[in-house]
């Protein structure tokens, strides 16, 4: 299509430098972007069983392919010939072929007139159901039950012929569980998707939204997604529309829903979506009433799995309504780059050109307003483009006209003469106003964050970040927490990046999906480098999707590039993690196509995949990519740096070290052949840093490779939390993993300490174990040390035990006899000054309980939340380590308790309640504010202790 619009001369800079007059600023605002996360109705319900239900149970089948609907669903048709078989119920048909597969019977004789309903309690991957050759259904997904109405295509005089197309994408398939004839309860009225349903009974929520974190931890569930069993769930929300919308563009966003979503508004389905991490979008604008009560229902369908660890379940990220001009700048449609001169040693930063593409969306899928552009001519819009510095001023513009041409993609080009760069200690932020003006008519208007930084990765000396080599210090994070799930509000994912960054880390791994989008908003603002990863090539690993959907469909790719490439924190993008292709032709060329739509959508950063294999293969991924990500490995790097002297190298996953905080003891015991110390009982690892499974390393074993080579740019450490799921080395009782550098709740393990001490540049000591010991007195304890000084003194009780010198990124340890008192670590400096102390002291029993928080002024919009964290302290204040006291919580005021935690991986207390057994001296509870204003009063109670009270704000 020949595009029809011109670039204007740009104008008078004065004239668009400065913001619209007051005539525009009174204007009706020119889109509407609508939060749309309050006031959603929820439920667990299953389906009531069907009346006279017959069991459908034999079918004639025979192997096929999906574009023979027409003949295979065409009555009569005889399934006697050779091709034809027989299949009951449960018969695997495929035996690991993958493809299709045609079921055909023909279903007895119903009495009922209306409500006639099939209900199959599991097909082996996919289905498609046909009555009478009519298509009613299709249901992706396998072995989990789905109801198909019949009414639509009922033939009252019989026969009714039923046909089945089943895809088997992995293993065996087929009809796997009995299928029922029947007549659905409540005809209608019971259907979640139709706006009559009566959803009194249901509860209010508000997103974001995990509700499988509400079931109880059992060890039916499987281990690695937390011990916990989802089931599926609907949710109904009901808003007004103004009468004057219609002819408007308007479209629902979901930033992400865990998973096998199917979207109805008024009862129309407006489409599904299988991903649980990718965002989608539907066009309302047809489905829509104007002027009137909508009825918007979401059915989420989180059993099947994505991943190997805890996935969640809901609407657990926002939802959004859009209202706009039918001229307006298209979703994801604004792509801003810059380029400037790399800054040299003298640090002296050049001019920026800012490229813009903005594509216009013309969405007039109403055909009353479809003529609307046309008749309005050609050239008649101007988009205008603003750069607005972190100041708020103005400093460069440009304008272009454009006119009727459908959805043209606009360039434009402008300069920032004295750029303030974006970076890890200064995350300076602009922002690209744009607006579509026709005439004096503000047509729509957008504000798109971003930084002007220039990066490059050298294959040897690693990363440049405006020209200053920068070690990659980075954590693997999956995106659950203790208290929420999966379900995090924007304050506690800017929360847990600020405090990744207090711990020296400088770079965050998106392991192993498209993340929230607010949460590369955090990593904007707080400067933390981003590797932003997709899951799209899992998909030949898992089965979740057809074989050929990596070539064929890659818009779970294109959908992550769209959305994320305006973020200056992402330095790479990763396309997949451990794939067992990956060093096959097959996996090189599945990446060449993803890497074609990455680049072709951005093309300004790096292309990567983290592999754990694969990389010496000549015909594999490592053959088209443009950075070689190794998890762990560490022996590999030098082999793989000189096979690859150009190819830029760093760790894409490093360390899983595993160890539970406070914990030193008291046992060794074997695993798969490891010994570790630890508590075997309770699922309990040792903290000192020992420990990590068979293909993984300690921190420091893990680190110091790193460190110590220029070329490998740095590394992704597994993992900067603790998260629900994957509880290696130990199955049940442990319900989360061991990995974090900080536990489920944020609270630090002792190997938090070493990397602040490697990583951070400001002087620390840190000495463990805690020092309450009671009835070892006498016996040696292993302590250690982390410091970033250049010698550590200990002393007990005031009496020196010596100075060390610290190795380079490692630790010292003493064997010390225990004494009760106080154990002091002093670093010095190379000069001999003392630099950092650090010391544990034997504490005495639990007398108080501490509430403290790092913010106490919330937003009061039903979403905002403080961490609090619960001490349990000894008369003197000192947190009682070895304490597990049960605390209550109560309070008073517009807030609530929007979950808790205590980091103990073998708790299985629910993460929704109000009360928490404290772990090794504490515990969390998260303070959520309502949706009012006013003062909140948060109390902790326990047996014995004194309480305590915090005072919380909730403002507007
Ligand atoms: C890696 C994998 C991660 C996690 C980790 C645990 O191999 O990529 O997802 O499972 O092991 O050590």
């Amino acid at each position: 299509m020949k595009h029809n619009f011109f670039l204007l001369a740009v104008l008078a800079l004065g004239a668009i430098l400065s913001p619209a007059s007051p005539a525009h600023a009174a204007a009706p605002p020119a889109r509407r972007h609508i939060l749309m996360d309050a006031d959603w109705r929820f439920s667990q319900i299953k389906p009531a069983a069907l009346q006279n239900g017959i069991a459908v149970t034999h079918w004639r089948w025979r192997p096929g392919h999906a574009d023979e609907a027409d003949q295979m669903t065409a009555a009569p048709l005889s399934t006697t010939d050779g091709d034809w078989k027989d299949a009951a119920t449960g018969d695997d048909v495929f035996h690991g072929r993958v493809g299709f597969a045609w079921f055909r019977m023909t279903l007895p004789a119903l009495a009922a007139r209306q409500g006639r309903t099939l209900r199959f309690d599991g097909v082996d991957d996919n289905a498609t159901v046909y009555l009478n050759g009519q298509k009613l259904t299709h249901h992706e997904g396998w072995n989990d039950p789905f109801d198909v109405p019949l009414d639509a295509a009922w033939n009252a005089n019989g026969p009714n012929i039923l046909v089945v197309l089943v895809e088997n994408t992995a293993g065996g398939g087929g009809i796997t569980a009995p299928a029922t004839l029947g007549v659905s309860a409540a005809p209608g009225g019971a259907d979640p998707s139709r706006p009559e349903m009566n959803d009194a009974g249901w509860r209010t929520v508000h997103l974001p939204h995990d509700y499988v974190l509400e079931s109880a931890f059992t060890p039916k569930g499987d281990a690695s997604h937390g011990s916990l069993i989802p089931t599926a769930a609907w949710y109904r929300k009901t808003f007004t529309l103004p009468a004057s919308d219609k002819g408007k563009a308007l479209w629902l966003d979901f930033d992400g829903a865990y998973r096998d979503s199917k979207v109805y508004l008024n009862g129309m389905l407006l489409g599904e979506h299988p991903c649980g991490y990718t965002p989608f979008r539907f066009d309302i604008s047809q489905a829509a009433h104007y002027g009137g009560r909508n009825v918007l229902a979401v059915q989420v369908s989180p059993q099947h799995e994505e991943g190997w660890w805890y996935e969640g379940g809901g609407i657990y990220r926002h939802v959004w309504l859009n209202v706009a001009d039918p001229v307006h700048v298209a979703p994801w449609g604004t792509f801003v780059s810059t380029k400037m001169a790399e800054p040299g040693p003298d640090r002296a930063v050049a001019p920026a050109t800012v490229f813009v593409r903005t594509a216009i969306g013309d969405a007039a899928p109403d055909p009353n307003v479809a003529h609307l552009t046309a008749a309005l001519g050609v050239n008649s819009y101007r988009l205008v483009s603003r750069v607005v510095d972190p100041a708020g001023k103005v400093v460069a513009a440009t304008e272009t006209a454009f006119g009727a041409e459908q959805n043209p993609e606009i360039a434009q080009q402008m300069t920032v003469a004295q750029p303030q760069l974006w970076s890890v200690e200064t995350p300076r932020l602009y922002r690209l106003h744009t607006e579509i003006r026709q005439g004096d008519r503000l047509v729509d208007a957008t504000d798109t964050p971003f930084g002007i930084r220039t990066i490059r990765f050298d294959a040897e000396q690693g990363f440049f970040l405006n020209g200053k080599p920068v070690k990659i210090k980075g954590t693997c994070n999956h995106q659950d927490f203790a208290g929420v799930g999966v379900a995090m509000p924007d304050s506690l994912l800017y929360w847990r990046v600020k405090k990744l960054k207090e711990m020296g880390s400088n770079a965050y791994r998106m392991s192993h999906n498209p993340p929230t989008a607010e949460l590369l908003d955090a990593c904007d603002k707080l400067g933390m480098l981003v590797m932003d990863e997709n899951r799209h090539l899992g998909d030949t690993e898992s089965g979740k999707a057809s074989q050929d959907t990596p070539y064929a469909n890659l818009h779970e790719v294109q959908s992550m590039i769209l959305r994320d490439r305006n973020h200056p924190s992402i330095i790479m993008w990763s396309m997949c993690n451990e794939e067992g292709i990956q060093g096959t032709p097959h996996g090189r060329d599945i990446f060449a196509a993803m890497k074609k739509v990455v680049d072709q959508a951005d093309g300004t950063r790096p292309v990567t995949c983290a592999m754990n294999g694969g990389y010496d293969s000549a015909v594999g991924i490592t053959s088209v990519e443009d950075l070689q990500g190794i998890n762990y490995n560490p022996g590999a790097y030098d082999g793989f740096h000189k096979a690859h002297p150009t190819m830029p190298l760093y760790s894409s996953e490093t360390s899983s070290e595993v160890g539970t905080r406070g914990i030193y003891g008291p046992d060794t015991f074997k695993i798969d052949n490891i010994t570790y110390l630890g508590d075997q009982a309770k699922g309990h690892i040792s903290a000192y840093d020992l420990h990590a499974p068979g293909w993984a390393q300690t921190a420091e074993a893990a680190w110091q490779p790193i460190a110590d080579r220029p070329f490998v740019a740095g590394g992704y450490v597994w993992t900067g939390f603790d998260y629900k799921g994957e509880p290696t080395p130990f199955g049940w009782p442990d319900i989360n993993s061991n990995f974090g550098v900080m536990d489920e709740c944020g609270f630090p393990k002792d190997s938090y300490y070493y990397y602040q001490a490697v990583w951070g540049d400001k002087p620390i000591v840190h000495v463990l174990p805690h020092w309450n010991w009671t009835g070892k007195e006498g016996q040696p304890i292993d302590v250690w040390a982390y410091s970033n000084a250049a010698r550590v003194e200990l002393r007990l009780n005031g009496t020196s035990l010596g100075a060390k010198d610290m190795p380079r990124n490692g630790h010292l340890s003493w064997s010390v006899p225990y004494a009760p008192g106080t154990l002091e670590a002093r670093g010095f400096d190379a000069a001999g000054r003392l630099i950092a102390t650090d010391k544990v002291e034997t504490t005495g029993v639990p007398a108080a309980l501490r509430l403290t928080t790092d913010r106490t002024t919330l937003t009061a919009d039903g979403e905002d939340l403080t961490m609090v964290e619960v001490d349990v302290v000894d008369a003197q204040g000192r947190i009682v380590p070895t304490a597990d006291n049960l605390v209550t919580f109560g309070g008073t005021g517009p807030g609530r308790i929007a979950g808790v935690g205590n980091g103990d991986p073998s708790d299985h207390e629910p993460d929704k309640a109000g009360y928490r057994h404290a772990f090794g001296g504490k515990c969390l509870v998260i303070v959520g504010a309502g949706e009012q204003p006013g003062d909140i009063r948060l109390t902790a109670t326990a047996t014995g202790l004194k309480g305590a009270v915090l005072s919380l704000r909730a403002v507007k």
